[in-house]
């Protein structure tokens, strides 16, 4: 098959950075463009961008020229890493525009018609793609992926959520710097310490799981009436959210039944094999003392979420830790599974 050309906006990024590294070497996809801020529009890619993704630079995209988030760009999808300030009106642009664009940004995730997309959960969410086209008159549409930590906690709970029902969760996460962008949090404030806030974060938490698992109805999506109540800390790691969770199930489950809905999970982009599926999207781990970032964040490239120390919970009925990787599941590598099963279901033509 020809590759699909694809472009990023916000490519210098923290995040835009692991869509360039994710993307240099896909199956279905070729970089053709790469766009910033006015700081960075006119310079190269290398001239533009300070290089902290894992590994180097790829070489393609080095020479490239950083262009303006313009819709003139020579790609069929986008993937936008800007700023949620920044994100809304250009996104709306490119869809106006005709072109496929897969989202990070927090911008577009509440809107009534934008799907907020985790491929193993809701793919049947899709279908709000048409009514987007029609609402709006656009020739293109967005589709957007979760908050780095509503993305992990959602898919690691999703078996739980079809073979016993959710009631409540309470979710206590211990979030990496790289979720503050680059620069990020300064050095002077995070070392030593913890900061037990990030601005919009609990919110974000709070309510994007419900829409994630919300019903699709004529009107849009009714939310689900799960309970969540969140605590967001930023902590001294460089990649990797933890999340320390308890879970309310909606009827009663032994031990051994949670821990093989956990291990038994696949879903669609499995069975369909999209490139960047991972083969088991959750692992589960039965040390007493995993999962642990620094050591288990790349399991399944990044792709997959760790769950550890699954037992009984006194308040609620089951508590675990669950790790994903922030800037991969969490951000680009998501927006890249979007894309993937927007092709594989001809969204893309
Ligand atoms: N980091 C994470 O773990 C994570 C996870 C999930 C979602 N997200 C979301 O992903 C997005 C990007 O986050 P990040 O951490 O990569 O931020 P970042 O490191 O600050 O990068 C921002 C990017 O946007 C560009 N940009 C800034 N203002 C712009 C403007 N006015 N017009 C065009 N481009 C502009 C910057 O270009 P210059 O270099 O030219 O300034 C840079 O490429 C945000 O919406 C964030 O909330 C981040």
């Amino acid at each position: 098959m020809e590759k699909i050309p694809v472009g990023i906006l916000g490519a210098t990024g923290m995040v835009g950075q692991q869509f360039v590294r994710l993307l240099s070497d896909h199956p279905w996809f070729e970089i053709t463009a790469l766009a910033a801020s006015e700081r960075s529009v006119g310079r190269t890619y290398r001239e533009a961008c300070q290089w902290v993704a894992p590994g180097e630079m790829p070489e393609a995209v080095e020479e490239m020229t950083v262009r303006r988030c313009e819709p003139n760009l020579p790609c069929r999808i986008v993937f936008s890493a800007l700023p949620a300030e920044e994100a809304g009106p250009i996104e709306e642009e490119f869809a106006a525009a005709g072109y496929v664009v897969s989202s990070n940004a927090r911008s577009h995730r509440y809107d009534p018609d934008v799907p907020l997309l985790i491929p193993e959960v809701n793919p049947g969410h899709l279908a709000l793609i048409e009514v987007q086209r029609r609402r709006r008159a656009w020739k293109g549409f967005i589709v957007t992926c979760a908050n780095c930590s509503t993305a992990q906690l959602v898919l690691a709970l999703e078996p739980l959520r079809r073979a016993f029902g959710i009631k409540a969760i309470s979710v206590v996460t211990m979030q990496a710097l790289s979720g503050a962008g680059y620069p990020g949090v300064p050095s002077l404030s995070i070392l030593d310490n913890v900061i037990p806030y990030i601005a919009g974060e609990e919110e974000k938490l709070e309510r994007e799981p419900r829409k994630i698992w919300g019903e699709l109805t004529q009107e849009g999506i009714a939310e689900a009436g799960v309970t969540i109540s969140a605590q967001c800390h930023r902590v001294a790691t460089r990649d990797g959210h933890l999340e320390a969770v308890s879970v309310k199930l909606g009827r009663e489950a032994a031990l051994e039944e949670v821990l093989a809905a956990l291990e038994g999970f696949r879903s669609l982009p499995q069975e369909l094999g999209l490139p960047s599926a991972p083969p088991r999207p959750i692992v589960v781990r039965r040390e007493p003392d995993r999962p642990q970032p620094r050591l288990d964040r790349e399991e399944g490239g990044g792709m997959s979420v760790v769950v550890g120390r699954v037992r009984k919970c006194p308040l609620l009925d089951y508590k675990m830790e669950i790790l994903g990787h922030n800037t991969v599941r969490g951000a680009a590598g998501g927006a890249i599974l979007n894309a993937e099963l927007l092709v594989a279901q001809g969204y893309v033509s």
